[in-house]
């Protein structure tokens, strides 16, 4: 089983300039915290999909009862989508405890310290896009562990910090929104606070006029989009998107089913399975079919839409 080079997986010494589906054989297991760094009892399962100089797509579950003791951040915003499970998590620096459903995404911008438990009897499953890197030249950050805002009876309100708060944004999102959901890039990170979108906050647009699907944006900003495509079946034979294309990489990644992709650039059909992901060089053109009996919900991860 290969390694896996950060900001460089699958490893190449070439440009990237074709697209491959990153199947079960490319998705690399990794333990995360490193093992010669921190507690191995603390520690998750991550799977790694793609990590470019642009994006990096994981894949990671917390079992049961478990948590990961160290607190991570990046030099970079994190963008969890969880799949299944409630995961909770931490922001160790201000204190905020954020429980993050099935469907529901978390923000957590540049910098901003967190770290994952899992509270109930079911695995936690978890999507995680970093954009534009991971990690320094140092690697895992390993400064802060064991240090932890938490409640320890001995608080108190004195010492409390007082935060100002950027915008909160209570009312549904309309198209000028892309590009600042759900904040601004740069405002967001002057603070160390998590940004919940839960479902019912997802920016909705339609995506295409001669074959509209639903777009549901997590988070829309300067440093990535995360978005995930609702493309039914049926309908005028099989259901399709419009061509889209990006100005910079992209990454679709499928939890469940199965979507045919058509690259229109070279003519080439793949057809991204279970756990399985895509990843598309910049600028090409591409067109997803749902030739299936059920919805497909595709996750998109690029930095401009
Ligand atoms: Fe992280």
């Amino acid at each position: 089983m290969p390694k896996v080079i950060f900001q460089n997986h699958p490893y190449t010494e070439k440009e990237r300039i074709e697209p491959f589906l990153i199947t079960k054989k490319e998705v690399v297991p990794f333990i995360f915290p490193n093992p010669k760094d921190a507690r191995m009892d603390y520690s998750d399962i991550s799977y790694m999909y793609l990590s470019t100089n642009e994006i990096t797509c994981s894949y990671y579950e917390i079992s049961p009862g478990s948590w990961v003791e160290i607190p991570d951040y990046h030099p970079g915003d994190e963008v969890y989508i969880v799949l299944e499970g409630t995961l909770t998590m931490l922001n160790t620096e201000a204190g905020q405890v954020v429980q993050v459903h099935e469907g529901e995404c978390l923000l957590m911008p540049e910098g901003a310290k967190h770290c994952g438990f899992n509270f109930e009897q079911k695995k936690v499953r978890t999507m995680s896009f970093i954009a534009p890197k991971i990690f320094t030249e140092a690697g895992f950050p390993t400064d802060e562990i064991g240090r932890h805002k938490v409640y320890n009876g001995k608080l108190k309100p004195e010492e409390f910090r007082k935060y100002t708060w950027c915008e909160t944004k209570n009312r549904a999102g309309v198209l000028d929104d892309l590009g600042a959901w759900p904040a601004d890039g740069p405002e967001s990170r002057k603070s160390p606070f998590f940004h919940f979108v839960p479902e019912d906050k997802k920016l909705l647009a339609i995506h295409g006029l001669d074959n509209p699907v639903l777009m549901k944006v997590s988070v829309s900003n300067d440093y990535l989009n995360v978005v995930e495509l609702v493309i039914p079946s049926g309908g005028k034979g099989a259901r399709m998107t419009d061509p889209d294309q990006h100005p910079n990489e992209a990454f679709l990644y499928m939890d469940k089913g199965v979507i045919s992709v058509l690259i229109h650039d070279t003519g080439e059909t793949f057809q991204i399975r279970e756990r399985e992901g895509l990843y598309i060089p910049k600028g090409m053109t591409y067109q997803l079919f749902n030739y299936e009996s059920e919805t497909m919900n595709v996750f998109l991860c690029t930095k401009c839409l």
